[in-house]
């Protein structure tokens, strides 16, 4: 499970803070994917596609449709507890990012955003933190958590971008 849609949940809270770290730590990601995949494809997918905002939305919503009947034979008491979804809600994050990606589109993008904080809202907006997330971790651990991703997506970007001038230097 991508620990960053996990966080993505518990958004509420300390909305801003989390967003920020998560938008961060995706736009990163798919910063380090594009790098990596543009490294034997030189600038053939940036020029041959265009981010197209319609079929982008179509496709949120046919990850949103899945997402929904998946989530239909869980009962509904059960919607703050992640053990129950955590594959369908894997399932959704990786539709909707893979779906963004294969279409050409950026991360981090304010029409998936919406679209996926509205899911939110519909199932999540009754959740607590510590009801989300295992049972009641101190703050320490929460931290931790959300800092993990973050300082190894930093780590990613450092090791790209000097392998990259490495490269340059070679070519
Ligand atoms: C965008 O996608 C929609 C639906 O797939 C299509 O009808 C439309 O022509 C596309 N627009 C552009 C500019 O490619
Ligand atoms: C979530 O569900 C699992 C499996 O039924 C259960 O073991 C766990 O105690 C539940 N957690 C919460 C916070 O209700
Ligand atoms: C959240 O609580 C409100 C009021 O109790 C209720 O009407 C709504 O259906 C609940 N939503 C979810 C997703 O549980």
């Amino acid at each position: 499970m991508d620990s960053t849609h996990i966080i993505l949940i518990v958004m509420d809270k300390n909305a801003s803070f989390i967003l920020k770290l998560v938008l961060v730590s995706i736009c990163a990601n798919n910063w380090i994917i594009s790098q990596l995949t543009g490294a034997s494809n030189t600038g053939r997918s940036l020029k041959t596609i265009r981010c197209n905002e319609t079929s982008l939305l179509l496709g949120m919503q046919l990850c949103g449709e899945y997402f929904k009947d998946q989530m239909k034979p869980i009962d509904q008491k059960n919607w703050c507890n992640l053990s129950y979804f955590i594959w369908e809600y894997h399932h959704f994050s990786t539709c909707t990012e893979n779906f963004t990606v294969s279409e050409g589109c950026f991360w981090p993008n304010p029409l998936v955003q919406s679209y996926i904080i509205d899911i939110h809202k519909h199932y999540f907006s009754n959740c607590s933190l510590d009801q989300v997330i295992w049972e009641d971790p101190p703050d320490d651990t929460l931290a931790i958590l959300i800092l993990i991703p973050v300082i190894l997506t930093i780590l990613m970007i450092a090791l790209v971008v000097w392998c990259s001038k490495r490269n340059d230097i070679f070519l």
